[in-house]
C-alpha cells in the first residue's frame, strides 16, 4: 500500500492491466475514465482487500473471480440517493414541470440511473404534479446489475426514511412513505409507476442516441469521464434533446468545453439545468 498509490510508470502499467482484466471478463471499458478517479477507486479496493501492492491485487483479481467482481463494482461507483440535492428537485418542479405540462406525452430520460433512486425521485415528483400517467420514462445505465435493481423497484426502509426530509425540502406535497407500498424492512415502488419506464443498458460513451427527449437527467456521471469521453457523451445528450429540451447535470458538472455550449441557456445557474435553444 505504501507505494501502490504512487503514480510511477510501473504502477500506471499495473492499473492498465487491472482495467484490462475487468474488461476481458466483464466487458466494461474504463479506459476513458478520469485517471485520478480510477486511482482513487483502485487504491480503495486494495485497502479493502487488505493488500499492499497493485501486483498483489492484480494476481488476486486474476486468480479469484470474486476479487475481480468486487473491483468491477468499486469502479462502477453506485453512489446515489433519492432526492439527492433537494434544491435541484425543487428547481425541476418549478422550472421544468410547467413546461413539460404543455406536451401531451412528455418523454424523460434518466441516463446513468444506477440502482434507481434518482428515477424514483422523478416518479414521485411527476406523480405529485399529476403528470406521471402521461409521461414516458427511459432509465439507462452501463451496469446491468444496477439496472436490474432499479427495475425491481425495492428500496430499503432506512434509505426511504432518510429521504423524507429531502423530499419535503424539494417541495414534496405528501409524506414520501405514502407513495410506496410497505413491505418488511423495505418499500416498493408502485408497479403501475414502473410500467411507465423502459429500462435498458446503455453506454453514454459508445452507444448511439436512441430517441429524442423533452428532459434528460444525467447527473453525477460525466464527472468520472476524461475530457474526450465527456464531450462525446455531451454530444450524444445534445442529439437526444428536442429543441427547447432541458438537460440536467450534477452539481459540479457543466457544459464547459462543449462545442455546442452556446446553444444552451442556463435555466437555474446554481442547479445545472440547461435549455437547448438551437
Ligand atoms: C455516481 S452514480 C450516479 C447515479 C445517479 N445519476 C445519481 O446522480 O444519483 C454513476 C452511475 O453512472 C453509471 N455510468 C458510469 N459510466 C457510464 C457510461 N459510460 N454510460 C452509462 N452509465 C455510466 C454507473 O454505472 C453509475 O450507475
Amino acid at each position: 500500500m505504501r507505494e501502490a498509490g504512487v503514480r510511477t510508470a510501473a504502477n500506471e502499467r499495473l492499473l492498465d492491466e487491472l482495467l484490462q482484466a475487468v474488461r476481458a471478463v466483464h466487458g466494461e471499458d474504463f479506459s476513458a475514465y478520469r485517471r485520478e478517479y480510477l486511482w482513487r477507486r483502485v487504491c480503495r479496493r486494495l485497502e479493502r482487500e487488505g493488500l499492499r501492492t497493485l501486483e498483489e491485487l492484480l494476481a488476486r483479481a486474476r486468480a479469484d473471480p470474486a476479487v475481480l467482481l468486487r473491483l468491477r463494482r468499486e469502479l462502477m461507483l453506485q453512489v446515489t440517493a433519492m432526492f439527492r440535492d433537494p434544491e435541484f428537485y425543487r428547481a425541476v418542479r418549478e422550472e421544468v414541470v410547467p413546461w413539460l405540462r404543455t406536451y401531451p406525452r412528455p418523454c424523460l430520460w434518466v441516463a446513468g440511473c444506477a440502482t434507481g433512486e434518482e428515477l424514483y425521485s422523478y416518479l414521485v415528483l411527476l406523480h405529485e404534479e399529476g403528470l406521471l400517467e402521461r409521461t414516458r420514462l427511459y432509465a439507462t445505465d452501463l451496469d446491468a446489475e444496477a439496472l436490474a435493481q432499479a427495475a425491481a423497484g425495492v428500496l430499503d426502509a432506512p434509505s426511504l426514511a432518510e429521504a423524507q426530509r429531502r423530499h419535503l425540502q424539494a417541495g414534496g406535497r405528501r409524506p414520501l412513505a405514502d407513495h410506496f407500498h410497505e413491505a418488511v424492512g423495505s418499500a416498493r415502488v408502485p408497479a403501475e409507476w414502473l410500467g411507465n419506464v423502459v429500462f435498458s443498458v446503455h453506454n453514454l460513451i459508445s452507444d448511439a442516441s436512441f430517441q429524442q427527449f423533452h428532459f434528460i437527467s444525467c447527473r453525477n456521471v460525466l464527472m468520472y469521464l476524461d475530457e474526450a469521453a465527456r464531450r462525446r457523451a455531451l454530444a450524444l445528450l445534445h442529439e437526444s434533446l428536442v429543441p427547447l429540451g432541458v438537460l440536467a447535470l450534477g452539481n459540479g458538472e457543466s457544459l464547459l468545453g462543449f462545442s455546442r455550449r452556446d446553444d444552451y441557456v442556463a435555466l437555474h445557474p446554481l442547479e445545472m439545468l440547461y435549455r437547448r435553444m438551437r
